[in-house]
C-alpha cells in the first residue's frame, strides 16, 4: 500500500511514520509537509533514503501541487497531520489556521475523491469539544459530546472535522476521524507546555505558568495515539470518529513541579504569568469506542512516558538547540516579552 502522511515533518506526524516504518515495513509512505517553523527535516533523518519512503515539500493548499502528486502515486490511504498546532498563535494570528486547517483539508479531500482513495484520515483534536468545567470530574468527551471549539485553532479544526464528514456523507468518501487529547514526547516542537518547561529548566529560565497552572489536560505518550490511528485506518469503520485519550488528566502546575524535580531545579522558577484568553479548563476524554471496537488500550504510563520524553530532550540537545536559536527568539519575546507576572 502507499500511504501519504501529511505534516510528517512535525511532531506526531514523524513518529507516525517512526511507527508506520517499523510495523508496516511493506507500505510505501509519503510524507507530504510545508516545513513551516515547526515542521523539521532533520527529523526525518532517519528514515530518509529509505527505499519505501519519500519526502515532498508541499504546501497542502496548494491544489495543483497535491493532484499532481496523487496522480504520480496514486496513494491508497492519506492521513492528514499537517496543521497549524499552537493555540497561542492562533489567538495572535487566526487567519493561517483557517488556511491550512480548513482550506487545505478542502484540498486534500478533494484529491481523495478524484483518486479514489480508499480511506482519508483526519488527525482531529479534543479541543473541538471546547472544555469541562474543573469542579466535575464525573464529566469526560465523547463522540456524541457536541462541537463547542474556544478558541480559533480548535474552531478551525472543528471546521475540518465537519467537511470530513461533509464529504463522507454527500460523495461517499471513505473518511474516519480521530480527536486526541494531548500528546507529549520526542520531537515536540519546544513552544507547547512539556517541551517549553523541559528546555527552559535546562537553561535556569523562569518556567511560565499561565494564571494559576489549574487547568487539566490527559496527556497521551506520543506512540499510543500513533498506534491508534493506525488501527483506525485498517480497521476503523467508515464514516466513524474515534475519541482517543488514556484517563491521564493532570494539573499543569504538577507537571511543571514534577519537570523540575526530574531535573533537580527549583520550584523557584516557576513563575506566574498572565492567563491565555479563552483558556480551556479541563480536557478529559472517554476511550471506550475505540476500546471496545479496535481493542485499542495506551501502553505508556506517565512516569515512564516522562521519563523517557526527559531522556530524550537530554540526549537531543542539538535538535532542539537548533531550534531556539533561530526564529523562536522572536517568537518567545512576543509571547513571554512583556506578559504580566502574576504574584
Ligand atoms: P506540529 O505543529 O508539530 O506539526 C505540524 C506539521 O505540519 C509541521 O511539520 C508543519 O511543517 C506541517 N504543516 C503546517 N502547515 C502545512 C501546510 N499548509 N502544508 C503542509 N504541511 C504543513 O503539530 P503536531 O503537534 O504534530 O500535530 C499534528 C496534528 O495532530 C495536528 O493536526 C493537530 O491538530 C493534531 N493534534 C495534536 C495534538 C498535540 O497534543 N500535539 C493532540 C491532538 C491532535
Ligand atoms: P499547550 O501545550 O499549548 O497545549 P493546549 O493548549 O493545546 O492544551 O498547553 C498545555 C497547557 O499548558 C495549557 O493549559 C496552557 C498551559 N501553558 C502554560 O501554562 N504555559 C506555557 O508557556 C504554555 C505553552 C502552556
Amino acid at each position: 500500500m502507499t500511504i501519504i502522511v501529511t505534516g510528517g515533518a512535525g511532531f506526531i506526524g514523524s513518529n507516525f511514520i517512526f511507527h508506520l516504518h517499523s510495523a508496516h515495513p511493506e507500505d510505501r509512505i509519503v510524507c507530504i509537509d510545508k516545513l513551516t517553523y515547526a515542521g523539521n527535516l532533520s527529523t526525518l533523518q532517519s528514515v530518509i533514503g529509505a527505499p519505501n519512503f519519500r519526502f515532498c515539500k508541499l504546501d497542502i493548499c496548494d491544489r495543483a501541487g497535491v493532484e499532481a502528486l496523487f496522480e504520480q502515486e496514486r496513494p491508497d490511504i492519506v492521513v492528514n497531520f499537517a496543521a497549524e498546532s499552537h493555540v497561542d498563535r492562533s489567538i495572535e494570528d487566526p487567519g493561517v489556521f483557517l488556511r491550512t486547517n480548513i482550506m487545505g483539508v478542502s484540498v486534500l479531500l478533494d484529491a481523495c475523491r478524484k483518486y479514489g482513495v480508499s480511506r482519508f484520515h483526519q488527525v482531529s483534536t479534543d479541543e473541538v469539544y471546547g472544555d469541562l468545567p474543573l469542579d466535575r470530574p464525573d464529566l469526560f468527551f465523547t463522540e456524541q459530546t457536541p462541537i463547542h471549539a474556544s478558541s480559533p485553532y480548535s474552531a478551525s479544526k472543528a471546521s475540518a472535522d465537519l467537511l470530513v464528514l461533509a464529504y463522507c456523507r454527500t460523495y461517499g468518501l471513505p473518511a474516519t476521524i480521530s480527536r486526541c487529547s494531548n500528546n507529549y514526547g520526542p520531537y515536540h516542537f519546544p513552544e507547547k507546555l512539556i517541551p517549553l518547561m523541559i528546555v527552559n529548566c535546562l537553561h535556569d529560565r523562569p518556567l511560565p505558568v499561565y494564571g494559576e497552572g489549574l487547568n487539566v489536560r490527559d496527556w497521551l505518550y506520543v506512540e499510543d495515539h500513533c498506534r491508534a490511528i493506525d488501527l483506525i485506518i485498517r480497521r476503523g469503520r467508515v464514516g466513524e470518529v474515534y475519541n482517543v485519550g488514556g484517563h491521564n488528566e493532570m494539573r499543569n502546575i504538577d507537571i511543571v513541579k514534577l519537570i523540575c524535580q526530574k531535573l533537580g531545579k527549583p520550584e523557584s522558577l516557576i513563575t506566574h504569568v498572565a492567563d491565555r484568553k479563552g483558556h480551556d479548563l479541563r480536557y478529559a476524554i472517554d476511550p471506550e469506542k475505540i476500546h471496545k471496537e479496535l481493542g485499542w488500550l495506551p501502553e505508556t504510563k506517565f512516569e515512564d512516558g516522562i521519563q523517557r520524553t526527559i531522556d530524550w530532550y537530554l540526549a537531543n540537545r542539538p535538535w532542539w538547540e537548533e531550534i531556539i536559536s533561530g526564529e523562536y527568539q522572536n517568537y518567545y519575546e512576543t509571547m513571554y516579552g512583556n506578559r504580566e507576572r502574576l504574584e
